[in-house]
């Protein structure tokens, strides 16, 4: 026997009812971000390489080690999308979408691609719902975001989550805090992971981000950006807390926070759960307020953010939280003899034409057989129809919970419909 394929590593077949439950996510996110005026944006999955580069930072480890690049059949470099905020903002230069609206609203739902070390909601391929609002400055709109992502969890039923809420500053002050940041790793370069040594020089920030324990205790005592921040820089990180606190937001400074994108400036966040170990992040964003310029377009600050939704799933899943019925469970109509089951086809198109789920066991067997089927799928309702329905021109409705059993003229369907719907 030839060996068995299966899926790659870190990637995941989404197998009924898992599927509902994502669309189930997915939905509400839609119904979350139209309430705030986000409008759907689809870009390609996959890209020209340097616009990952340029846009997410070569020194990231998305981009240094993470990302699937490939060439194409005429030698370009292109990549499988690690995130959506690179795609969303090269389509809003390209299609000049900043001349029709000031204010740009756009949302995506996708996969994105990382070529990472598979572990519980850490996978090669997730899917990301995502918000990209272009063309604003101001502090309002950085909790507004935040609101929007509180109000996508809470409408999901997720407590206890965590806003982590951190500044990184301008191109005012952050220069200055880099030069605090190297003069402080100086000292403890020889003890930095290999990645870190290098990080030093071109990107001291991305240390903060460090995975490995040794940089871990370094960071622990290094200098924090809060207290670099120019004052217009602090002043509009007060102004963000300040309406969190209004709104009711519960959050956390975490002077740490830098992020894993080079773009952000300013305000950034990221929302935690309990029960996902290490990644606990279900999702993360900021203020990017340089980023379409330097992909090309006009000076236009923007911000965002982007949530797995596998690992919303996987909370979901881990804190039981009850979810309304995903799918509506079909009756079912099972049919003996040819008269009947022909019939059973006529029947099921009418209940279809009122919105009444139906399945059919094609196999038609014994009636014996068709129950089983029936309970395998939890049929609410069986409808019951032999020769002997045929011949009287009636159906009988058997209620699969109480195990009630009636029946019911066929030719008057205003009587039974309403019981199935
Ligand atoms: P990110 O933090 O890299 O940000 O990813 C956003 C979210 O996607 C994470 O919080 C996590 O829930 C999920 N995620 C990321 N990587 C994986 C993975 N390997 N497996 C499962 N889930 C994952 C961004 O991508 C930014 N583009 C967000 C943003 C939008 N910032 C501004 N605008």
């Amino acid at each position: 026997m030839s060996q068995k394929l299966t899926a790659p590593r870190g990637t995941l077949d989404v197998l009924p009812p898992d599927s509902a439950l994502y669309n189930f996510i997915a939905q509400t996110a839609r119904d979350v971000f139209a309430q705030y005026g986000f409008l759907e944006i689809q870009t390609p999955i996959f890209e020209h390489t340097e616009l990952f580069v340029r846009g997410v930072g070569e020194t990231t480890d998305v981009v240094s080690k993470e990302m699937y690049t490939f060439l194409d059949k005429k030698e370009r470099s292109l990549t499988l999308r690690p995130e959506g905020t690179a795609g969303a903002i090269r389509a809003y230069i390209e299609h000049n979408l900043g001349s029709a609206l000031p204010i740009q609203k756009l949302f995506y739902i996708g996969p994105m691609f990382r070529y990472e070390r598979p572990q519980a909601g850490r996978l090669r391929q997730h899917t990301q719902v995502g918000c990209e609002c272009i063309g604003a400055s101001t502090p309002q709109a950085d909790a507004e975001i935040i609101d929007l992502f509180c109000r996508f969890t809470g409408k999901l039923g997720l407590q206890n989550i965590k806003v982590m809420l951190n500044t990184l500053g301008d191109n005012d002050c952050r220069p200055k805090y880099k030069t605090a940041l190297q003069d402080y790793f100086r000292e403890n370069l020889p003890n930095l992971c290999p990645d870190c040594q290098q990080r030093f020089e071109k990107n001291p920030l991305r240390i903060l981000d460090c995975k490995s324990e040794g940089c871990k205790t370094i960071v622990g005592s290094c200098p924090v950006m809060l207290d670099y921040l120019c004052e217009p820089c602090k002043e509009h990180f007060e102004t963000v807390k300040s309406i969190l606190s209004d709104l009711k937001i519960n959050y956390d400074v975490n002077p740490l926070l830098v992020r894993g994108l080079d773009y952000y400036t300013h305000t950034v966040f990221e929302v935690q759960v309990s029960g996902l170990g290490a990644q606990n992040a279900i999702g993360g964003g900021g203020r990017y307020n340089h980023l379409v310029e330097e992909l090309g377009g006009a000076s236009v600050p923007a911000l965002g953010f982007g949530s797995g939704i596998e690992r919303i799933a996987l909370t979901l899943k881990n804190h039981q939280i009850e979810l309304p019925e995903l799918t509506k469970k079909p009756v079912f109509i099972a049919a003996l003899g040819t008269p009947a089951i022909n019939q059973s086809l006529v029947l099921a198109q009418e209940l279809r034409n009122h919105n009444i789920p139906v399945m059919l066991d094609y196999r038609f067997g014994s009636f014996k057989s068709q129950f089983k089927y029936a309970d395998k799928i939890s049929a609410p309702f069986v409808l019951i129809l032999g020769d002997n329905e045929i011949e009287r021109g009636v159906i009988m409705i058997k209620n699969m919970s109480s195990g009630e059993q009636k029946e019911y003229s066929l030719s008057t369907p205003a009587e039974w419909l309403p019981i199935l719907k």
